[in-house]
């Protein structure tokens, strides 16, 4: 399974590839705004792009397919790491096909049903990111879709990849990873849990007690 940061923070992108499993980055208005205080929107993607060897998405903002490859083509110029992220509409659907055409990567966004994904995917995205954390918010069970996207892909032998999204917490990538979901992208608080249990704290401490009563 490929490990995603949801991020837009350069520190937390810095740290997560000193740990050696980070396999790119996800990022949304939302993200990107909460680093803006005091950088562009370009400062803020030329760096992560330049930091992160894998792919990087950046989410486009107009709601016309047009506007939306528009915005496209700029963005890919960036780097060749870009992965353009579209929201699923009518129009989203649209601007995947043509972007698709065009040889450039996309990661629908904003799923929440396992249709919208088999629309995606047949459109030609390269990733769908169905929000789990979301759906559970609103007491649906956001992990069905992708479980259900798993089996669709697999039905008609799409090379789309799963993108499990607004991950809020570690049982969510233990439940992505028991499905077979390809990629998954967590906030950073996230991956700092999963590394963590207090019984292997506890445990180092001791160990190291011990060691002290060894004679060297
Ligand atoms: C996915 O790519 C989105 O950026 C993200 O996972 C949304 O998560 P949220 O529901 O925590 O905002």
């Amino acid at each position: 399974m490929k490990i995603f940061l949801d991020t837009a923070n350069i520190s937390e992108i810095k740290k997560a590839l000193d740990l050696g499993i980070l396999d790119g980055v996800t990022t949304n208005p939302t993200l990107i705004s909460k680093e803006a205080s005091h950088s562009t929107f370009n400062e803020i993607v030329s760096e992560i792009l330049k930091t992160v060897p894998g792919p990087v998405s950046l989410e486009v903002t107009s709601l016309d397919h047009k506007g939306m490859v528009d915005e496209a083509m700029q963005l890919a110029r960036l780097g060749d790491n870009v992965v353009i992220k579209v929201p699923i509409t009518a129009e989203g659907l649209k601007a995947m096909k043509m972007l698709k055409e065009q040889g450039i990567k996309t990661n629908a966004t904003l799923i929440f049903t396992s249709n919208q994904g088999l629309l995606a995917a047949k459109a030609g995205a390269s990733y769908v990111s169905p929000f789990v954390g979301r759906l559970d918010d609103i007491s649906e069970y956001g992990m069905k879709i992708v479980d259900d996207l798993k089996t669709i892909f697999r039905n008609y032998n799409f090379s789309t990849e799963i993108i499990v999204a607004s991950i809020r917490h570690p049982m969510h990538v233990y439940e992505a990873s028991l499905i077979g979901a390809d990629i998954v992208t967590m906030p950073y608080s996230v991956l700092e849990k999963i590394i963590t249990h207090p019984k292997t704290d506890e445990g180092i401490y001791k160990f190291l007690e011990d060691w002290k009563k060894v004679k060297h």
